[in-house]
């Protein structure tokens, strides 16, 4: 017993950040828009389809592109990083087994299966299993993976890949995938480059991610066509080079900075954004009352009385997934009721309850969520449960009275890239703070475990 409670008294000390937010503020100025997160992670793989170096420009400073780094490292990738440029080298492949704690920490990591077949012949990676979100199956990748002639098991939760014996390259193959499925069609898609023959891909998904990842492929000497549409052509080539590419901006980032300026009533305008990624982003918001105006790679808010509208997300260039909680979140400051309908992943749903502790009224109804905009939200403590919800929480605050303190900045650090100093540069009063949370060693049930619970009441 005594062993548990010394324990207890020397490590279970955490120290940890929260946001503190006092609402209500007006913003005003200009956002600099961060390179791309899913872009950036997915040409980051790619690297491993050639021996040369590849050199990226606007990657942003995230802790997924740390994880993506220290993994690729894992398996041999040279890695040099200076502000936010980065360059990679796969020349020496030392493994083809990818490390399950990695894997787990970033399921995007998936995606380096394709590559690591297609250039060695064999690939070792562990199921990167569900997250807070849904279910997040990879039988897409897998299915198209062995329509290109590999053998695939799974043995103890690790997916083996390998080619059949006698066989150098994978085979070109026409593959209809049964969902559009943004990671799929970029495994697929980066396997097929070195394939043997032609590749057809049919049903992919279409989002402005996949189209930069050929854009660089194809200047690392591959033949893709038709990346951005639902079919996509490859050739496959000998070997690819390494190249220069510059990841394009994050429309999630803009998407939810141009909701921070709905929420709080102001104008900002963001710069460099590509118009034509926002357009599903930019009907809703003038739907909702706001007045968009874009100029070359820059685009400017300003909104009016915000009125109730009603969202779908779908696969792009439908409403995104990934901003159905900030919207959410300005739907609860809005006239009248609106109806918000999630149909990409079955648990994007946990940001209503802390939303609801702001004072909001929301119904959930399954993957639906019936919103009646209130005059005002109120700050108080909150919990973000994923990335997206982090960011919700956050503008939801923004607007909010009084002071909210926002934990679970884990989520936030994966994609945002310093979201708070962008928000005071423009007007925010927010701020990171450092709280060290002891567990309650005195007590007569002896160690008490830090929980999620626990966390909130000391930073309540
Ligand atoms: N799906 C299947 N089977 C598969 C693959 C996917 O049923 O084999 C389903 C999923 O369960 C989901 C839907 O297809 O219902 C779409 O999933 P998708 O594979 O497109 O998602 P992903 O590639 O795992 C990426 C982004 C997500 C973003 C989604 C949808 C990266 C690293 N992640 O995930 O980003 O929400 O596409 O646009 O690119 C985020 O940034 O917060 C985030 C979660």
């Amino acid at each position: 017993m005594y062993c548990m409670n010394s324990v207890a008294s020397i490590s279970n000390t955490v120290a940890k950040h929260h946001l503190e937010v006092r609402g209500s503020n007006f913003l005003s100025g200009q956002i600099k828009i961060s390179g791309a997160k899913n872009s950036a992670l997915v040409l980051m793989a790619a690297t491993l389809l050639t021996e040369e170096a590849l050199f990226l420009k606007n990657i942003p400073s995230l802790t997924d592109i740390n994880v993506m780094s220290e993994l690729l490292s894992s398996i041999g990738v040279r890695i040099e990083r200076k502000s936010n440029e980065i360059s990679l080298t796969a020349r020496d492949l030392l493994q083809s087994e990818l490390p399950y704690k990695l894997v787990h920490a970033l399921r995007a990591s998936f995606v380096c299966a394709g590559p690591l077949l297609a250039r060695i012949g064999e690939v070792s990676i562990p199921l990167p299993g569900g997250c807070r979100i849904g279910n997040r199956p990879i039988e897409e990748h897998i299915r198209g993976l062995e329509a290109l002639g590999a053998s695939v098991s799974i043995e103890k939760g690790v997916v083996k890949a390998k080619l059949p014996k006698n066989k150098k390259k994978l085979k070109g193959a026409h593959i209809k995938f049964n969902c559009q499925s943004v990671g799929a069609t970029e495994t697929i898609l980066m396997a097929a480059t070195l394939a043997e023959g032609r590749t057809v891909l049919e049903n992919s998904a279409q989002e402005p991610e996949i189209q930069d990842l050929a854009n660089m492929l194809n200047s690392m000497g591959a033949q893709i066509r038709g990346a951005g549409t639902k079919e996509i052509i490859i050739e496959g080539v000998e070997k690819l080079n390494g190249c220069n590419h510059t990841v394009i901006p994050d429309r999630i980032e803009a998407g939810t900075f141009l909701i921070a300026a709905a929420i709080t009533r102001s104008s900002i305008s963001l710069t460099p954004v590509i118009p034509e990624h926002l357009e599903a982003v930019f009907k809703k918001l003038r739907e909702c009352g706001c007045l968009i105006n874009t100029m070359g790679d820059s685009v400017k808010i300003t909104p009016n009385e915000i009125t109730a509208v009603d969202v779908t997300t779908s696969p792009y260039p439908g409403f995104p997934t990934d901003l159905q909680a900030p919207f959410m979140a300005l739907m609860t400051t809005a006239k009248g009721t609106s109806k918000i309908t999630e149909t990409v992943f079955e648990k994007r749903m946990q940001h209503v309850s802390e939303l609801n502790r702001m004072g909001s009224s929301i119904k959930l109804l399954g993957n639906t969520a019936l919103i009646t905009g209130v005059p005002q939200l109120t700050g108080t403590s909150l919990s973000a449960g994923d990335l997206r919800a982090s960011a919700a929480m956050v503008l939801a605050s923004l607007s909010a009275k009084g002071v909210s303190k926002i934990i679970g900045l884990d989520y936030l650090d994966r994609g945002y890239e310093r979201m708070e100093d962008k928000l005071k540069k423009v007007g925010a009063d927010i701020s990171r703070e450092k709280i060290t949370i002891s567990a309650n060693k005195n007590s007569k049930e002896g160690f008490k475990p830090l929980t999620p619970q626990s966390i909130q009441q000391e930073v309540a």
